[in-house]
């Protein structure tokens, strides 16, 4: 645990030159299996953040290796405190760890950054100097303004991918991305006050994209930064850490009912891909398309339920059995089926509408009637 807080920092001088007195700051390091990199990176805050700024260190620690105790080694040199919270269940994966760190901070200030030395700790009483000269609540260290850029990140392939992901990103939250222009950095310093960690619901490593959607603090101001080399090791992220990333976006483009709603029509839409190719499988076996039909739409509800499951729902799966859930659900997207002639029936005869315009408005009312059963039946406690 913490040995001492830092120090409360003078207030209220912001000017220009006046950089070493910003406000106190919590840096908060997310490591796994950093054990090679710690003691430098200790080292280099030491050496550029300037002792006139009150500053601690918080590591979050999922390592299955000895990172933590050659943290509490190394931490003996510093002359700041240092903590290590070592988490035996890591929920969340890297941005399940900042959030752990940001709770425990206890300055004005965080500044959440790499444990590899990739992020220069240099910039760290620059970025809280400029969040108070700005009146900011968020400032991003950005690779992608002037004076910024990712020599650090080796290989054309990593490259293209992350133009990509941060492209994609942009466009998803036009609004609440307005002025960051690196989203996916993991170097940032925020207020503590503009962390509402009760709403934050981290996934892996866009922990900045998850704070910039869901805490979104009114200002935001940006810095430039050269993205380094690895001090030793290699990243930790995988491919698996990509499909992560795409669950989170879409979590977090999914927060509202009407959002979840679209959502879950376009799952659907993609179910019929299952259905029709089962449907071609069977009867090309030599059944016949009643009861081909039958099995095959069972393909497309499997389907759906599983991206509902992984995408939409995520955090809602707890109050029933998974059995309880497929059950229910299944229940509910047959019914669909079942109950479209009726309701066919009933727009024609008794509200006279046309066959074509009774079947889609009967299409339609299933669809809302199956999405809402699903959240209440399925979903809620
Ligand atoms: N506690 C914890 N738990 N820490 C983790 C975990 C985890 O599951 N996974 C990774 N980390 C730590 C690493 O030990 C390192 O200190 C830091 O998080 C970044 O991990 P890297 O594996 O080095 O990430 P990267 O270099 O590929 O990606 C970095 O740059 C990207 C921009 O290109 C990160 O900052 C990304 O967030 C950023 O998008
Ligand atoms: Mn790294």
């Amino acid at each position: 645990a913490a040995a001492k807080a830092p120090a409360e920092a003078p207030r209220g001088r912001t000017s220009q030159d006046d950089v070493a007195e910003p406000g106190a700051v919590t840096i908060v390091v997310p490591t796994f299996n950093e054990s090679a990199n710690v003691r430098q990176l200790l080292r280099q805050i030491t050496e550029s953040v300037p002792s006139r700024l009150p500053c601690e260190v918080v590591f979050v620690d999922d390592s299955t290796d000895d990172t933590p105790e050659v943290i509490r080694e190394a931490a003996k040199d510093c002359p700041f405190p240092v903590t290590v919270l070592h988490r035996d269940e890591p929920v969340g994966g890297l941005g399940g760890a900042v959030v752990e760190g940001m709770k425990a901070a206890t300055s004005d200030w965080i500044v959440v950054m790499d444990g590899d030395c990739q992020h220069p700790p240099s910039l760290v009483p620059e970025l809280v100097a400029t969040g108070e000269r700005a009146n900011a609540g968020l400032v991003v260290a950005s690779r992608y303004i002037k004076g910024g850029s990712r020599a650090g990140l080796a290989g054309s392939y990593r490259v293209a991918v992350s133009r990509g992901a941060t492209w994609l990103t942009k466009s998803l939250f036009p609004r609440k991305l307005h002025g960051i222009s690196d989203p996916m950095s993991g170097f940032f310093a925020i207020r503590r006050s503009a962390v509402t960690a009760d709403v934050l619901r981290p996934l892996g490593y866009k922990i900045l994209l998850e704070l910039a959607v869901r805490s979104r603090p009114r200002e935001v101001a940006e810095v430039p930064f050269v993205f380094q080399d690895r001090f030793a090791g290699e990243s930790k992220s995988s491919a698996q850490e990509g499909f992560r990333f795409l669950r989170h976006l879409v979590g977090l483009r999914t927060a509202s009912p009407v959002a979840r709603m679209v959502g879950f029509g376009l799952i659907g839409l993609t179910g019929f891909v299952p259905n029709l190719l089962g449907l071609w499988a069977l009867t090309a076996l030599g059944m016949h398309y009643v009861p081909a039909e039958i099995l095959a739409n069972q393909l497309g509800v499997a389907w759906n339920f599983v991206l509902i499951e992984h995408l939409l729902f995520r955090d809602r799966r707890e109050h029933r059995r998974w059995w309880d859930r497929v059950g229910r659900f299944a229940l509910l997207a047959n019914a669909d089926l079942v109950l479209r002639i009726p309701l066919i029936a009933l727009f024609v005869h008794r509200l006279g509408m046309g066959a074509l315009s009774a079947t889609a408005l009967a299409l339609v009312t299933t669809f809302v009637l199956r999405f809402v059963g699903t959240e209440a039946l399925v979903y809620l406690p």
